[in-house]
């Protein structure tokens, strides 16, 4: 994927900055005399001299000599006021031009000859690679994508506890190196390896206790089934939870369930809308809602699923209804009542926008496709009911027909939205 490779290079150097050297100006005190002093005397010494000094500046005395840093900071002043044309103040005449012209034309030379100056004797503030943890960021902010990249980085060294000091953060050819793999898996979880395989499910209530081999134990105790319906009185436990079935891919997947809160007297009920992983672990909260009384309405939400993840729905209370001694059928409080939840998907866009960010409208195929064609071969048929699986083996990959212009091209259009040094990329550069 030689298109591919080509990112690797532009993505990597985000790591690394170079800094420009500037010629170095000539000095001289003469100039200043000529080039400054009239337009001052002139211009500024009414309100910036020895008897009024606006801002508390003075101008008639200060030394030409910008190595004093606070001289240079008060001809910085100067200068940018100069430029800006908000000094002398605008009910003041107008200095003739080229008396403006030739002061800020002997400052930003004479200062910058001074700021380069002070660099070489002090020591330039350093520019610094970004640290791993900034650098993971950035290529997620660049490309929208949950890439990790941390684990094929060398870990960065610390100075009095922090990360990103640039005089340890060093930059070796491992560093390199590594930093193009990274770059090379960034680019690649852009690249989808299938396209969506689409995904539909729908259970009741009833099918939800038969799901789980031990959702015996919490009915009749927690909850009931009232027809097809799952009535919820307790918060369900783990191993016996209202969910729908576990998604077959990653994506983002559209639910929708029919509930209504019962009991006597009552408005609403608050129920949690989760996320499970097939497993030991705990069901994640992402959004509350309130379910009102009255018959089942259907409400529906929008989530993002991980291969095996299954959509949760569970009664917000801290309530236990087994402090009810009574069987479970004459209890009259509040419930909540989910007749069934249904989930499909993916439903995002194909391909993502994180590939259009880096291939535009670069086409994808399957690799078995592209090999047959370089091979002037018959092309394999594939076929639309390949499973996840199936694609795992034989993925998607982008077919460039050129790819020395396309990545050229592409490159181009994706350099801009790498933020200038020390600014982040953040949000705004996905767009
Ligand atoms: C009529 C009075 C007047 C004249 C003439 C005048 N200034 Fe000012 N200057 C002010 C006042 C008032 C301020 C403070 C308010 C402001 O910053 O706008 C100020 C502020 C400044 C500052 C900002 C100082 C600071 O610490 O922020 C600079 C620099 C400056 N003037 C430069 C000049 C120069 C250069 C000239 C001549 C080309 C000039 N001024 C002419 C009234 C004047």
């Amino acid at each position: 994927m030689p298109i591919v490779r080509k990112f690797n290079a532009a993505l990597s150097a985000l790591a690394m900055t170079l800094a420009a050297q500037t010629a170095r100006a000539e000095d001289s005190a003469a100039l200043f005399n000529a080039n400054v002093k009239p337009l001052i005397s002139g211009h500024c010494t009414d309100c910036h001299g020895e008897d009024v000094q606006k801002a508390g500046l003075r101008l008639d005395t200060l030394p030409a000599d910008l190595h004093d840093d606070a001289v240079m900071a008060n001809w910085v002043k100067v200068l940018d006021k100069l430029a800006a044309g908000e000094m002398p103040p605008k009910k003041r005449q107008r200095p003739p031009q080229n008396e403006i012209n030739a002061a800020t034309q002997w400052l930003s030379r004479e200062l910058r000859a001074a700021s380069l100056d002070r660099q070489q004797k002090r020591g330039r503030v350093v520019l610094r690679r970004l640290n791993i943890t900034e650098y993971e960021n950035t290529l997620r902010d660049l490309l929208g994508t949950q890439v990790q990249v941390k684990d094929l980085l060398p870990e960065d060294n610390s100075a009095a506890g922090f990360d990103n000091v640039s005089a340890v953060l060093d930059l070796s050819a491992t560093h390199l190196l590594r930093f193009q793999d990274a770059a090379e898996r960034a680019v690649l979880s852009a690249v989808p390896t299938h396209p969506p395989v689409q995904f539909s499910n729908a259970r009741s209530g009833r099918e939800m206790t038969e799901n789980g081999p031990n959702f015996r134990q919490t009915l009749s105790r927690s909850c009931k089934l009232q027809g097809d319906a799952l009535v919820i009185y307790s918060k369900l436990p783990r191993y016996g939870l209202c969910s729908s079935g576990p998604v077959p891919i990653d994506g983002r997947y559209h639910v929708q369930l029919s509930a209504c809160a019962v009991g006597e007297g009552l408005r609403s009920v608050p129920a949690a809308f989760m996320t499970v992983q097939n497993g030991p672990e705990q069901p994640v909260t992402f959004d509350c809602r309130d379910i009102p009384v009255g018959k089942p309405s259907v409400i529906e939400v929008d989530v993002d699923l991980k291969r095996g993840q299954q959509f949760v729905l569970n009664y917000l209370s801290n309530w236990d209804i087994r402090i009810f001694k009574k069987p479970i059928d004459e209890y009259t409080g509040p419930g909540l009542m989910v007749e069934w939840i249904k989930v499909q998907g993916p439903i995002d866009p194909f391909p993502s926008p994180s590939y259009r960010v880096l291939f535009g409208d670069v086409p994808l195929k399957a690799r078995s496709v592209l090999a047959a064609e370089a091979r002037g071969a018959r092309l394999p048929v594939i076929s639309d009911k390949r499973t996840a699986d199936q694609w795992a083996s034989d993925p998607l990959v982008p077919d460039s027909a050129n790819p020395r212009q396309d990545a050229d091209r592409l490159i181009r259009a994706f350099l801009p939205r790498v933020p200038p040094a020390g600014q982040p990329a953040g949000a705004a550069a996905f767009r």
